[in-house]
């Protein structure tokens, strides 16, 4: 497991604004230390879709060595392609942005908006023939009915995200020995996949996630940018 890549990825919500999202790329610029090595580390921010071009603007602006490595996700996408669909954004709406990850099957997606694995795995589709690696967002009684709703080469092409409903924005991260079976699971089911941990991460627990996951989906602690960026630099030398 040591040797794949770890992830820190950052979910947005609904939260910000363009200025805000602006100033939040400044600011990680400002206070990272030192260099995210891509190969060793993904660093990826997930803002509302209305503040992409505004934070590909942003990144484009900023040092070298943060727009080489700061990537761009997305919190969701239609499980259809361009077309009469009103009020979704399909990839083909997305083109000309950089965007390289995309949260899908979020546990707010299913409980607000009635997502179901079927049309998660559509939406898997979508970012798989446009080149976009989907985070799949799963908690345990439902990994392996989200895992047999998508066909095997795409379940392996996923990073699945573990996030126990309980754990999210409620400031009880799940312990980590309860985390390492599931993880353990979740390989089992989707194959040699990265496997991410979500819930309530903070600079204070974050290094215990990075040593028996993939990585970290995180909520809260990635709107400020100086707090995401004590998490990039716990992952980039663990
Ligand atoms: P949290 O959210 O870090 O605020 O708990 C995680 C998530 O929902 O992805």
């Amino acid at each position: 497991m040591t040797h794949m890549k770890k992830y820190l990825i950052g979910n947005w919500k609904s939260h910000k604004n363009a200025s805000q999202a602006e100033a939040w790329v400044l600011e990680f610029d400002q206070a990272l230390v030192g260099v995210v090595d891509p190969e060793q580390t993904v660093v990826a921010v997930c803002p509302p879709y209305p503040l992409l071009g505004s934070v590909q603007a942003a990144i484009g602006q900023a040092s070298p060595r943060v727009a080489n490595s700061l990537k761009i996700g997305i919190q969701d996408l239609s499980p259809f392609p361009l077309g009469k669909y009103t009020g979704e954004v399909a990839v083909g709406n997305m083109k000309g942005f950089d965007i390289e990850y995309a949260i899908l099957g979020h546990s707010e997606r299913r409980r607000y908006f009635q997502e179901d694995h079927h049309s998660v795995a559509q939406k898997v589709d979508q970012a798989l023939q446009a080149g976009i690696v989907p985070i799949v967002c799963v908690d345990d009684e439902y990994a392996q009915a989200q895992a047999q709703a998508l066909p095997p080469d795409q379940a392996a092409q996923c990073v699945v995200a573990y996030e126990p409903v309980e754990a999210i924005g409620s400031g009880h991260n799940q312990p980590v020995h309860e985390v390492k079976p599931i993880v353990q699971l979740i390989k089992a089911e989707y194959g040699e996949v990265p496997v991410l941990y979500g819930g309530s991460v903070d600079v204070s627990n974050v290094a215990e996630y990075l040593s028996i996951t993939n990585g970290v989906l995180v909520g809260g602690a990635s709107l400020k940018a100086d707090e995401f960026v004590g998490l990039v630099q716990a992952a980039n030398i663990s």
